[in-house]
C-alpha cells in the first residue's frame, strides 16, 4: 500500500446477509478483494453499472461502514488505529455527499442549521456564520430564504443542493461524492460539476466521485476505477481510458455512451442481462455477458495486472485484445 496517499484501502471484502424468499439468509458479496488509493489533490472516479457495489465502497472509504475484510487507511494509518483526536480530524476532513441527501439531512432541523453545523464547531462569530451560509448556499444555486425550511419542503434535486452545500462548509480534505448529479437537471448538473472542478483548484481537495455517468467522470476525473460485481476490472488515467480501454466491459461502458461510438451498439458488446450478486459467476464474473471468453475465461479468475502509467487491468485477454 502507497503510505502517501490521502486515503487508500487494501483488499477490502463486504458481504451482506439477505432473506431468500423470506425464509433462509444467503450472503451477498458487495466487494471482494478491492484495493484503491486516493492521491492529495487527486480527483478518482468509480463507474459501474446499478448494483457493482459503488457506494458500498463509498460508505467503507469514508468510514461510515466496516469491512468484512480489508484496510482503509488515511494517511497510511488504517482508520481503527486513528487516536481520538485523528478519528475527529479525519471524520470532520472526509465528508460526504450521499445518493440518497435525504437520508443525510436530519429532518427536523431547519437546513440553514444543516448546513451551518460547521461553522458553529469552527467558532466562526454569527454575523459571519449568516455570510458564509449565504455564499455557500448561492454557491449550490439556493438562495438565503431557503434556510429556515425544513428537508421534506425540498425536491429530490434541491435536496441533493442542501447535501452539497453541507458537505462544501466543513471546508473538506476529501470528498466523496456517490451519484452527486444523478437527480438534477442538465443545466445544475453542470453548475455543480463546476463547483467541484473550482472546490478542487481552490482548496487542493481530494476528491472520489461515483457516478453511472462516464462522460461526467472523463470530464472531472484524473484517473477511473471501473467496477463489475462487486470487484475492480479496470483502472487508469481518464483519458486512456476512453482512449485506448484494455479490458472488454470497459469498452462496452463506453460504447453505450450515446453519440460517442457510433460504430458498436451496446447490444453487440454486451452479452445478457447483469447476473445476481448473489451467485457471482466462476472465473472471470464478466464471462457470461463476454463476447471474447474463452474456456479459461470460465474456470480461472484473472489477476489485476498492472501495465504501464498505472493503468491495470483483469482480463486473460487484454494483451491480445487490445495490444
Ligand atoms: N444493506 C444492504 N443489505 C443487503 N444488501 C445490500 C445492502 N447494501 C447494498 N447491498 C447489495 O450490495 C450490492 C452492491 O450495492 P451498492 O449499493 O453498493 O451498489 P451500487 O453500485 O452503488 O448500485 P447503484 O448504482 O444502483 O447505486 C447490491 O447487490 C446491493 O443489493
Ligand atoms: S477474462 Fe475472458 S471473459 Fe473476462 S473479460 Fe477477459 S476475455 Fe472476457
Ligand atoms: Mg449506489
Amino acid at each position: 500500500m502507497n503510505t502517501l496517499s490521502i486515503l487508500s484501502a487494501a483488499d477490502l471484502k463486504k458481504t451482506f446477509r439477505v432473506s431468500s424468499q423470506g425464509h433462509s439468509t444467503r450472503s451477498l458479496t458487495a466487494l471482494d478483494q478491492v484495493s484503491l488509493r486516493l492521491e492529495a489533490g487527486e480527483t478518482l472516479g468509480i463507474a459501474g453499472e446499478s448494483g457493482c457495489g459503488k457506494s458500498t465502497l463509498a460508505k467503507i472509504m469514508a468510514g461510515l461502514l466496516a469491512p468484512d475484510s480489508g484496510t482503509v487507511c488515511y494517511k497510511g494509518t488504517p482508520l481503527s488505529e486513528l487516536g481520538r483526536d485523528e478519528g475527529i480530524i479525519f471524520r470532520l476532513k472526509t465528508q460526504m455527499i450521499f445518493q440518497d441527501p435525504f437520508s443525510s439531512l436530519n429532518p427536523r432541523m431547519r437546513i440553514g442549521d444543516s448546513i451551518s453545523e460547521p461553522f458553529k464547531i469552527a467558532g466562526m462569530a454569527a454575523p459571519q456564520q449568516r455570510i458564509e451560509l449565504e455564499r455557500i448556499m448561492a454557491s449550490v444555486g439556493l438562495s438565503l430564504e431557503a434556510a429556515n425550511r425544513f428537508p421534506d419542503e425540498f425536491s429530490g434535486g434541491q435536496r441533493q443542493r442542501i447535501g452539497i452545500a453541507r458537505a462544501l462548509a466543513a471546508s473538506p480534505e476529501i470528498l466523496i461524492a456517490d451519484e452527486p448529479v444523478s437527480s438534477l437537471d442538465i443545466s445544475i448538473q453542470a453548475q455543480i460539476i463546476n463547483i467541484l472542478l473550482q472546490m478542487k483548484c481552490d482548496f487542493t481537495l481530494s476528491m472520489m466521485i461515483v457516478s453511472h455517468n462516464l462522460l461526467i467522470l472523463r470530464h472531472i476525473c484524473d484517473r477511473i476505477i471501473i467496477m463489475y460485481l462487486g470487484a475492480v476490472v479496470e483502472s487508469g488515467p481518464a483519458a486512456k481510458l476512453f482512449s485506448r480501454c484494455r479490458h472488454p466491459y470497459t469498452e462496452a461502458l463506453i460504447a453505450a455512451i450515446p453519440g460517442l461510438h457510433t460504430t458498436a451498439a451496446k447490444s453487440e458488446l454486451l452479452q445478457d442481462d447483469l447476473p445476481s450478486a448473489l451467485s457471482i459467476p466462476s472465473g472471470c464474473r464478466f464471462h457470461p455477458r463476454c463476447r471474447h471468453a474463452v474456456d479459461r475465461c470460465r474456470h480461472e479468475s484473472p489477476t489485476l495486472t498492472d501495465y504501464s502509467d498505472g493503468h491495470s487491468t483483469a482480463c486473460h485477454l487484454s494483451n491480445s485484445l487490445y495490444g
